[in-house]
């Protein structure tokens, strides 16, 4: 087998090794315990990918030969590595006036319609450099990897120019290159109409589809399209011109949906295949019924919810009732979502939105991979999956839930390899 580059710092090699001697939580659906639990389970992996799963007392006598490296977990819990699949760690300034201003009684749609809100990150993005950025995202980035997060989905969409999303983008790919931890990106240009756009929103989207969408796909850029579909951003049927310019490309898209109104846009989502569509305090049985149709990912963000000081709730039970799977995302950002923890997410989406402690750790593992494609690659202790996985110093795995920060990792593996 090839040596495997994927992530910085990471030696190629062709030892086996085994976890063992604690509670293997595999978050698989094939086994039917909860969180696909195994007891005094273990996992072998060879080459940096799983290559068993199993009871510790069944482990295959080619494991446990004098070569395999033996991780003893003490009685804890493994977990797959968990995934942050809707961020935008990448931004600079603060909106800590605009926080301050909306508690006072302002709303979020009527900052950002006074000139707070997106458009004033951007002006900061845009005044930013490279270095700038990188420099400011990265203890972002820092402290979700923190909390055991080993993949993490990062968008552009605070600089609306060519030169300043494809900036945005080159930042995200060089935090990935820099950090033990898997970067995937989205090209997010449909997020606000810019000033010099105002007024003519459809010739933004005419320069996105005809040249900041082609130009940071060729470069290799972007892995996915994201857009904002709301009456402070996009129409349904400009994000619809953007998402075919996307699929032209062979990129996979998502969308943010249904946050502040019912627009329509977890059906808009389901009807372009859309891996996932995010937020979703709107959306409509019908929404929900298109999105099971199209295998469309619900991705739930709780620190959004929060900190706009929301009412509604994501219809949790109609995504329950039509087998939409849930993810659970940080959305950090510094308007809507200034939260940097992803354990922090998984409480608030059990505390907020009454999902189940598993349901919220299946929606930071294997349902956060399907909303990023990864289904194949990450988010379960299954044959064949990289080996990424969380060693916690607790007994049992709905305590990632439970507390309010506080749970830190004891160990993090990328690819069967330490991350720390
Ligand atoms: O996911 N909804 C749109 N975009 C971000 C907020 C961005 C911002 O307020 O800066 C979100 O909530
Ligand atoms: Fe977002």
């Amino acid at each position: 087998m090839e040596p495997r580059h994927a992530v910085k710092g990471l030696l190629v090699t062709t030892a086996n090794a085994v976890w063992q001697g604690g509670v293997v939580a595999t978050m698989a659906n094939a086994i039917a315990a909860p969180y696909g639990a195994i007891e005094d389970g273990a996992v072998a992996a060879r080459n940096g990918r799983i290559a068993w799963v199993g009871r510790r007392a069944d482990l295959p006598a080619d494991f446990a030969h004098a070569e395999t490296i033996i991780h003893d977990i003490g009685g804890c819990v493994l977990t797959p590595g968990l995934i942050d699949c809707h961020t935008h760690v990448i931004f600079a300034g603060d909106r800590s006036a605009e926080f301050e201003a909306r508690l006072g009684g302002i709303s979020y749609e009527a900052a950002a319609r006074a000139g707070r809100g997106i458009l004033s990150t951007v002006a900061a993005t845009r005044a930013a450099t490279e270095a700038d950025l990188f420099a400011t995202a990265s203890p972002r980035l820092r402290r979700l990897m923190a909390d055991g997060v080993t993949t993490v989905e990062i968008k552009s969409g605070y600089g609306l120019t060519m030169t300043d999303e494809l900036k945005m983008l080159r930042v995200a790919r060089a935090l990935g290159a820099e950090n033990r931890v898997r970067v995937r990106t989205s090209l997010l240009a449909a997020h606000a109409v810019p000033p010099e756009y105002a007024g003519r929103a459809d010739a933004y989207v005419d320069h996105i589809v005809q040249e900041v969408l082609p130009a940071a796909a060729h470069a290799g850029l972007c892995d996915m399209v994201d857009a904002f579909a709301e009456s402070i951003a996009f129409t349904n049927a400009q994000v619809d011109r953007v998402f075919r310019a996307a699929s032209r490309l062979g990129l996979p898209v998502k969308l943010h949906a249904d946050q502040l109104a019912d627009n329509g846009g977890a059906a808009l989502a389901a009807s372009h295949g859309a891996l996932s569509a995010d937020h979703l305090e709107y959306t409509s049985e019908a929404g929900v019924r298109a999105m099971a149709a199209a295998g469309t990912v619900a991705v739930l963000l709780p620190g959004a919810y929060a900190t706009v000081g929301a009412s509604q709730p994501p219809p949790v039970a109609a995504f329950r009732a039509h087998g939409v799977p849930m993810a659970v995302a940080t959305d950090a950002n510094p308007g809507s979502s200034p939260l940097v923890s992803l354990l922090m997410a998984v409480n608030l989406a059990a505390c907020l939105f009454r999902l189940t402690p598993e349901e919220a750790l299946a929606g930071v593992t294997r349902h956060a991979a399907a909303a990023l494609g990864l289904s194949a690659e990450i988010g379960t202790l299954e044959v064949g999956r990289a080996a990424d996985m969380v060693v916690w110093p607790v007994r049992h795995p709905r305590e990632l839930a439970y507390w309010m920060g506080g749970v830190c990792p004891q160990a993090v593996y990328i690819e069967g390899q330490s991350a720390r």
